[in-house]
């Protein structure tokens, strides 16, 4: 039996398919237990720059949690369900960048899955949304946490509280999204993307991006101390001085990730 999450690597990229196409790869147990494995080992393998995480088939990115699990579950079968260490943190503080390749239905879960990315690529067939509002839920993976973030409070509200779903333009215009492509380039935009990103010094890119995500937890005044702390952090490199020397030196800089 096919694996419910796929792990391929594109040079020095890992792309994460969640394997269910038949259910619209919605989220179980299963998926992110494996979702996790994975990101323990892509974590450990200095031969791997930058996470991408996509659906399989054309239908869908995910559909959310597995709604099937919630049958029957108690408030304490559903607590320990939503343990820590919890996918979405886990992905949202990984030390490599993580791109969410939105290929179709990116709901529920999977929208704040996608929200837990570093950056998200959407298919111009994407459908974005946060539906719980009709099974009686809130969502429960920091959707009412990241969307008002991302979006704004008043657009957060509207979605959340109508669970109405957008298309991948109108995500791109509120910010859910960063960028929408034809469907069919999806793949190669994102890849080429990744790959750029992991051909920068993997420690430099690990240090901006944390720099960036204390952003959401840290007033401005903090924020910017951290961020000179972490600046001057990078001047302890050998790629930095690679790279200012191949800049001066009028040569590209060969990044040694120390
Ligand atoms: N959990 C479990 N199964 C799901 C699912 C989910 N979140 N989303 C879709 N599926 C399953 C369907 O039950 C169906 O399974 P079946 O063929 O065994 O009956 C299969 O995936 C295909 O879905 P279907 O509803 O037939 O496709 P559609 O194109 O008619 O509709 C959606 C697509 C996305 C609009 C619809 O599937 C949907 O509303 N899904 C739930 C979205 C949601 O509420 N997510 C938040 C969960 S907290």
């Amino acid at each position: 039996m096919e694996k419910a999450v796929l792990l391929v690597r594109d040079d020095r990229v890992a792309v994460l398919t969640i394997n269910r196409p038949t259910k619209l790869n919605a989220l179980n147990n299963e998926v992110r237990n494996l979702t996790l494995q994975y990101l323990r080992e892509i974590e450990n393998d200095d031969s791997i720059g930058v996470v991408v995480v996509t659906g399989a088939g054309e239908k869908a990115f995910v559909a959310g949690a597995d709604i099937q699990e919630f049958e029957g579950r108690s408030p304490f079968d559903q607590r320990e369900a939503l343990r820590f260490p919890r996918l979405y943190d886990i992905m949202a503080n990984f030390p490599k960048p993580v791109i969410a390749m939105i290929n179709g239905f990116c709901l529920g879960g999977g929208c704040e899955l996608s929200m837990s990315c570093d950056i998200r690529i959407a298919s111009d067939r994407a459908k974005m949304g946060q539906p719980e509002i009709n099974l009686g839920l809130i969502p429960g993976g920091g959707g009412s946490q990241r969307l008002p973030r991302l979006v704004g409070l008043g657009r957060a509200m509207k979605m959340i509280l109508t669970g109405d779903m957008i298309g991948a333009e109108e995500a791109a215009r509120i910010g859910l999204v960063d960028e929408v492509v034809p469907h069919e380039e999806l793949r190669e935009k994102t890849l080429a993307m990744a790959k750029k990103i992991a051909s920068k010094s993997p420690l430099t890119v690990r240090v901006a991006k944390e720099a960036m995500r204390a952003s959401e937890r840290m007033p401005i005044e903090e924020g910017i101390l951290y961020e000179r702390d972490l600046f001057c952090l990078c001047f302890s490199t050998e790629d930095k001085k690679e790279g200012v020397e191949a800049f001066l030196g009028k040569r590209r800089a060969e990044w040694k990730g120390r």
